[in-house]
Formats: structure tokens, C-alpha cells, sequence
């Protein structure tokens, strides 16, 4: 990415909790680098409410806000230079073609998109247009990832032969997922895309290499009504807001006492129906909450891959078995959904995440024949996802000349991060080893 000389101008797609982190940026930190100038959503509730948000919270004006069907005239009416996609997962692709078809470039939050058809559909429009595709993959961009990086790239710990990676969602931030909108795979391609594309992501930065041969096994084992009843819970509920049952659940979300969810979601869904308060413990979810994957990279290298969204902690440990050393990477991260009245201005209360400084990360570097060394990291910002948001959004808005680890991602990068996730999804689906090379050649990228 190259510096800008004058203001390029945005419009942000999707006004739910995650567009405020680009809306601030715009308003704030980063309005000398662009302007934003109008929004998009299916719901005149929320875009008002951003609108508001706007104004009040971030001390900018209200901007012009125009519904899905009006997109390519809010393109040319507003002189739309690069759109920003925070719709759900499923829409991306309509939004990033759809710019690109009237001449704009586009940044997308994870995951690109959710499948392969809907992949092949966005590299397409980029061969035909020409456009830009970024990827915001945030956790690149927080400093201790980027040491990471650093050490494998020096060859401190030779060849990277195998990788070691375990992730844990608590039962706070994990349950989130099968409260609302991803608990229905055809709207987020379930955590093996969903969350896991910043997992794959993070793997085919750290080793340069992208998968070569994928197999899982995924399956619902905790959340979802049959797997509570299983346990002897014999009291069940629909959704959490004004509801006596849902007051005993320390699962349940209540939007109510919250300002924030109240007048996001709440407030918004007598126009689309979109309830964010779903009882995790409801049927209808048709997400995995618990993954394992092997993956073969191109390098050669072998990956055991967990995803476990129901664990009393949260965070990631990872270790890279090398030709001359291991490296072991030890991470916890706090998330936060708000869910009391005490949290109502809280920034995180959309369900953003926060880490907690009290448990530092640790990255050990075991030599054959040494002693472990531990490495040194940069714990000192604390903001969201270890410090890469910001970092991020200097990278998006300013842009950089000066990229040495790679961390600014494209639509190459967003296809491999997602493939592992969609062949993981085909071979649960059908229970054999996914060729990804095969994938790649029909997804194009
Ligand atoms: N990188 C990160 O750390 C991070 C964190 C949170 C969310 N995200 C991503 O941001 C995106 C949004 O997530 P969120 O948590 O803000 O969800 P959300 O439910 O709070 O907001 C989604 C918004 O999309 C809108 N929408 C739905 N269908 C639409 C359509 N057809 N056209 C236009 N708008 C539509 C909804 O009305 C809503 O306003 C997701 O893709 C998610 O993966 C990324």
C-alpha cells in the first residue's frame, strides 16, 4: 500500500457491532487519511442508530444512509471511492462484487467469504475489474504475532516440520457464536470459516506456505438443546431478553439492560427478524462446537489443528517442531460480551475483545542441546486483539511502504485463509481427505 495524498472516500456496508471500530477510525484517528461518506445496511433502525453513534460518540455528522437495493447509487452518488464490507459473513461476496462492478475497491472484514462458489465469484470480479481486495486480518498485525514471525523467519529453529495449534472460545465470547446469526452455517460457514479463517490465516503467514491436504471431524457436543438435555437440563427457553428461565442461565444474554444491544439489535429486529438473544441451548443450531483438522502444507510441513468453543478459558497454544528447535507460543485472551446493566457505555459491549495483561503471553524458544530461551514480547497495548486493531487500521487508512513481514492481505491471502476452513467443511461433510490444491484451481485467487 502506498501513502495517499488526498482523502480517499469510504462507505461501510453492515452497521452492526463490528463497523464502529471503521467508523471511529474514519471520525477520529484517521479522518486526515479518509473520509466517510455514506452507509449501508437492510435495517434503517441500525443506520440511524450508527448514524447517532456517529454524531454523538465519535463527534462527527450523520452521513447518507441508503438500503441494499440502492448500493450502486449510493457508489455514484457519493463518489464512493472504496467500500468497507461489515455485513454478515454470507453477504460479503455481494458487496465486494458489486462494488467492484461500479468501479470501486473494497476492504472485508474475516472471513472473505464462506464457500467456494462464492470465492470463485470474488476472484472473478477482481481478474475482470482490476479492483483491490483487502483483507483486514488484524491478528497479523499485533506485535507478539509479528515476533512470531520474526523468529521463524530467522531459521533460529530450522525447517518447520510440523505445527501444534490449539484454540480455546470460553463460554462467554464462544457461546456468542450459537446465540445469533453464525449458529446457521449457511450464514457463516460454521468456526472452521468463521473464526478459524484468522486461525489458517495466522499458520500460512508463520510458515509461507498455504494447505495442500485437509481432513476433520467437527460436531455439536455441548451447545444445541439434545446435547443440554443429555446433561439432565430439563428447563429450555427460546431467547433471553424479558424472559424469568433465561435469569437462571449464565448463558443468556440480556439485551435490556444494556444501552448499546438495546438500541442495536433489540430495538432494530421487528424490521428484519434478526434476534440476537437466542438460548444457546435451542434447536436450530447447525454449527460445529467442537473441530479437529490435519493439514498438509505445501511446504511439507503437518498440522494438528483444535478448535474447542465451549472451554473455561480462552486463547491459543501453538508449537512449531523444527529441523533444529521447537518454538512454543502461549497465548490467553479475555473476551468480553457485556451483558449487565454496569457495562452500558463500555466500548467492548458488542461483543469486541479485550485481553487481559494479568497473564502475559509467553513464547519459549527450546534450541536442541539449550536451554528454553523465552522470548521477550510486547505486552504494553492492550487495545483490541493484542494491539493488531489499531495497528490495522493505520495499515488500511495511511498504508505503509515498508511491509518486511507481509501483513497487509489481499484477496490471495483471504482465499487460503478461508480454503482450509471450506475443505475442512467438505471433508466433515463427507468424510475423506480434501485435496486443496484442487479447491484452489476452481476457486482461482
Ligand atoms: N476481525 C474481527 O476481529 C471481527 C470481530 C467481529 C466481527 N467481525 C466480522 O465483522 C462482520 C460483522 O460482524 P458483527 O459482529 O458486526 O455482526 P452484527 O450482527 O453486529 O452486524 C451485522 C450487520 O450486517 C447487516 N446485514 C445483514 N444482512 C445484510 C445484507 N444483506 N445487506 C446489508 N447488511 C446486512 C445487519 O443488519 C447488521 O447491521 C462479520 O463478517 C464478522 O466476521 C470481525
Amino acid at each position: 500500500m502506498s501513502h495517499m495524498s488526498t482523502r480517499k472516500r469510504y462507505a461501510v456496508v453492515g452497521t452492526g457491532g463490528r463497523s464502529k471500530m471503521y467508523l471511529k477510525a474514519l471520525a477520529t484517528s484517521h479522518a486526515a487519511h479518509g473520509e466517510l461518506v455514506a452507509l449501508c445496511d437492510l435495517n434503517s433502525v441500525r443506520l440511524d442508530y450508527a448514524n447517532e453513534e456517529l454524531e454523538k460518540e465519535f463527534g462527527y455528522h450523520p452521513v447518507p444512509a441508503y438500503l441494499p437495493r440502492d448500493f450502486e447509487t449510493m457508489i455514484s452518488r457519493e463518489r464512493v471511492d472504496t467500500v468497507i464490507v461489515t455485513s454478515i459473513d454470507r453477504t460479503h461476496h455481494t458487496y465486494i462484487i458489486r462494488a467492484m462492478n461500479a468501479g470501486c475497491d473494497a476492504i472485508t472484514e474475516k472471513p472473505m467469504t464462506i464457500d467456494a462458489d462464492k470465492c470463485a465469484a470474488i476472484n472473478e470480479a477482481i481478474c475482470r475489474t482490476g479492483r483491490r481486495l483487502t483483507v483486514t486480518f488484524n491478528y497479523r498485525y499485533a506485535p507478539r504475532n509479528a515476533r512470531v514471525k520474526e523468529v521463524l523467519m530467522s531459521g533460529v529453529i530450522g525447517d518447520i516440520k510440523s505445527v501444534h495449534f490449539e484454540w480455546l472460545l470460553d463460554t462467554s465470547h464462544g457461546a456468542d457464536y450459537f446465540r445469533r446469526w453464525h449458529r446457521d452455517k449457511r450464514n457463516s460457514g460454521g468456526l472452521m470459516v468463521h473464526k478459524a479463517t484468522h486461525h489458517f490465516d495466522l499458520v500460512n503467514w508463520w510458515l509461507d506456505s498455504s494447505p495442500k491436504d485437509v481432513y476433520a471431524f467437527g460436531d455439536l457436543v455441548f451447545y444445541g438443546r439434545e446435547n443440554a438435555e443429555e446433561r439432565g437440563v430439563t428447563e429450555f427457553y427460546d431467547r433471553s431478553t424479558g424472559n424469568p428461565t433465561a435469569q437462571r442461565d449464565p448463558f443468556a444474554l440480556h439485551m435490556n439492560v444494556n444501552e448499546k444491544l438495546r438500541r442495536t439489535y433489540l430495538e432494530a429486529e421487528s424490521e428484519d427478524g434478526y434476534r440476537r438473544d437466542q438460548s444457546v441451548f435451542s434447536d436450530g443450531i447447525s454449527i460445529e462446537d467442537d473441530m479437529s483438522v490435519l493439514v498438509r502444507y505445501n511446504s511439507g510441513a503437518t498440522m494438528s489443528y483444535h478448535l474447542t468453543a465451549y472451554s473455561p478459558w480462552e486463547g491459543f497454544r501453538i508449537a512449531f517442531n523444527g529441523t533444529r528447535g521447537r518454538l512454543e507460543y502461549n497465548v490467553t485472551e479475555v473476551s468480553y460480551i457485556s451483558t449487565s446493566a454496569s457495562d452500558i457505555h463500555g466500548e467492548y459491549s458488542l461483543g469486541s475483545e479485550k485481553h487481559d495483561a494479568d497473564v502475559p503471553a509467553e513464547l519459549i524458544l527450546h534450541r536442541h542441546w539449550q536451554a528454553p530461551e523465552h522470548i521477550k514480547l510486547d505486552e504494553s497495548d492492550e487495545s483490541g486483539h493484542g494491539g493488531g486493531d489499531i495497528r490495522l487500521l493505520a495499515d488500511v487508512f495511511v498504508g505503509s511502504d515498508d511491509d518486511p513481514l507481509g501483513r497487509a492481505a489481499d484477496h490471495r491471502s483471504g482465499t487460503d485463509s478461508i480454503l482450509t476452513g471450506i475443505a475442512a467443511n467438505l471433508s466433515m461433510a463427507e468424510g475423506r481427505k480434501i485435496d486443496v490444491n484442487d479447491l484452489r484451481t476452481r476457486v482461482g485467487g
